[in-house]
């Protein structure tokens, strides 16, 4: 029996047409071409490893072994790209349901801000606000690449990319900058929305407040 093949997924279309404060529209452009690939990439995978031979499986090397791990790598940049994108090109101002999670979770939205960009300026990979399943709260977590750090049964709800490749057209090498770049135009309203949208607020409150 054959995997499925991903087509990718949907991505919210790049409506920028301007630069944001501290992350330019070239930028975004080079980046969003990465994306492409990990899409392109996910379905060549994906179409190999229904090719591979399976009885050659072998943990040192196999070509199985090398398209299972590529696999995650390529899947995992899809979906956190997915969660960056459209990110950006807010206000940069907290606001609604969000909010009051982060606020009960971290204490307050600057303690939350704390860790998040001590998060990333530690992360080779990316910083990731996520809300746990299991205890019904939010974290903030670190990886060092797409398929290492990753956590099961976690969604990804403020994904900062903190590849080189985000910032290095920007800002060099001052990772600072890119990520207080990155508060001022983080789209609240977009966060907000897709924390309704995935019902999180309410199975965050109705367990915390049991
Ligand atoms: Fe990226």
């Amino acid at each position: 029996m054959s995997n499925k093949i991903s087509k990718g997924y949907e991505i919210e279309p790049l409506k920028l047409d301007r630069d944001l404060e501290g992350i330019s529209l070239k930028s975004v452009r080079e980046h969003k071409k990465l994306y492409d690939v990990y899409v392109k990439k996910t379905n060549e995978i994906q179409k190999k490893i229904n090719e591979a031979d399976k009885s050659a499986a072998n943990a040192v090397y196999s070509e199985i072994g090398e398209l299972k791990r590529q696999e995650t790598f390529a899947v995992n940049g899809m979906k956190l790209h997915e969660a960056y994108f459209p990110l950006l090109g807010g206000d940069g101002k907290p606001k609604g349901k969000i909010l009051e999670m982060i606020e009960k979770d971290f204490g307050s939205y600057e303690a939350w801000k704390e860790d998040f960009t001590a998060t990333g300026m530690s992360a080779r990979g990316w910083a990731v606000l996520a809300y746990e399943w299991k205890d019904n709260r939010l974290h903030n977590y670190g990886m060092d690449a797409q398929n290492v750090g990753a956590i099961w049964d976690a969604e990804p709800i403020i994904a900062m990319d903190m590849y080189e490749h985000a910032f290095f057209m920007d800002h060099g090498t001052d990772k600072k900058a890119y990520v207080e770049a990155f508060f001022k135009t983080l789209n609240w309203d977009y966060v907000d929305s897709f924390v309704e949208k995935h019902n999180l607020y309410k199975r965050h409150g109705g367990v915390n407040q049991a």
